[in-house]
């Protein structure tokens, strides 16, 4: 009996390998003669349940002995035909028959966020004045969020800026990281990197501890600007701010400077452009003082540039933040900043 399985064995193995050889020239054939092949081995009526029909006839010692050999052989052979009957498929041309008139699947298409689209747009206008695009990071330290920018620990100026503080001690053992509360931690950091002169721009995800409503939201974007150089003056940052109200909303918007406090400049100011739904005549959009407060900016404070390594009597410079989500609803009339965040695939599919 042992005998009669090697030998089944050995002929199976055979009539595969020839099998093989031949059904590389016709695998369709193949196909057919393979059944066959398989059934004469592996069927109820094959060989090999011929064999395992003697082992009935066995003492039970001799029935387990054969029963587990017949059974190895019979996994054994079953694996070899699965793998070449894989091997005949893949090489077997399809049957269907493929209609290349039939219009072809459609592809989903995606499309930028509203968001993205404006920021390539503001990268665009100043790459092209020589500014660089940088980047940073949302985790924060106190000292780049705040201190670097001239507000001490306790002044009442943080209270504009509530923001998630992190439950984690820093190397020195005091709690100092944040989410930042806006990009202009990174004014200390490229000065600290770059020196002067300098010019770059910094996009980025700021968050607050806010309660959301339409016009707040807990994570937002802005776009933070800040040129250094000899002689920087006031009417440079108006000409530079005054470009990117035009090309955002058209030739004939105008920019009107308000002065507003901020710690890290001096004197520091409002930008406001004229409502690009009304032009300026008074609207629901701008509550009918037919301007848009867009951006915070002013002329860097001495305090700042120190700290970023710049000497003040040599250098001085201007900063400026956009409110990024403001700018793009203002430019598609998008009247809830909660759609940005959301998740809302309806949003997004309008762009
Ligand atoms: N970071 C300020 C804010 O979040 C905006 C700002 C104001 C940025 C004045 C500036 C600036 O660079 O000079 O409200």
């Amino acid at each position: 009996m042992k005998l009669k399985l090697e030998q089944l064995k050995k002929e199976a193995h055979t009539r595969l390998a020839d099998f093989l050889a031949r059904a590389e020239k016709a695998p369709l054939e193949a196909q057919e003669k393979f059944r066959e092949l398989e059934a004469q081995f592996l069927g109820r009526k094959g060989e090999l349940a011929v064999v395992l029909k003697d082992l009935k006839g066995l003492s039970d010692d001799l029935r387990r002995e054969y029963g587990e050999l017949a059974n190895n052989v019979k996994k054994e052979l079953e694996a070899s035909f699965l793998e070449i009957s894989q091997k005949i498929k893949s090489k077997t041309p399809s049957a269907e028959k493929i209609d290349v008139t039939l219009p072809g699947e459609k592809v989903a298409k995606g499309s930028l966020h509203p968001m993205t689209i404006v920021q390539r747009e503001i990268e665009t206008l100043f790459s092209s004045l020589g500014f660089m695009v940088l980047d940073g990071p949302e985790l924060e330290s106190d000292y780049f969020n705040f201190e670097a920018l001239n507000v001490a620990p306790h002044h009442p100026a943080r209270d504009m800026q509530d923001t998630f503080y992190i439950d984690q001690k820093n190397s020195k053992g005091e709690y100092d990281l944040l989410m930042r509360t806006q990009t202009s931690p990174m004014q200390v950091r490229a000065m600290k990197k770059y020196g002067a002169p300098l010019r770059a721009i910094i996009p980025g995800r700021c968050f607050r501890s806010e309660a959301t409503d339409a016009r707040h939201e807990h994570t937002f974007y802005q776009l933070e600007g800040i040129i250094i150089d000899k002689k920087i003056n006031f009417s440079q940052m108006k000409g530079v701010l005054d470009l990117v109200g035009k090309r955002l909303y058209g030739e004939e918007t105008k920019l009107k400077m308000r002065p507003k406090f901020y710690p890290f400049v001096e004197p520091g100011s409002n930008g406001e452009y004229t409502c690009f739904l009304c032009g300026g005549k008074g609207c629901r959009v701008c509550k009918n003082t037919g301007w848009l407060e867009i951006v915070g900016c002013g002329l860097i404070h001495p305090e700042v540039l120190r700290a970023g390594g710049i000497d003040p009597e040599e250098y001085s410079g201007f900063a400026f933040g956009f409110g990024l989500n403001r700018l793009v609803m203002l430019k598609y009339g998008i009247d809830d900043i909660r759609v940005f965040n959301g998740g809302d695939i309806r949003f997004l599919e309008q762009f």
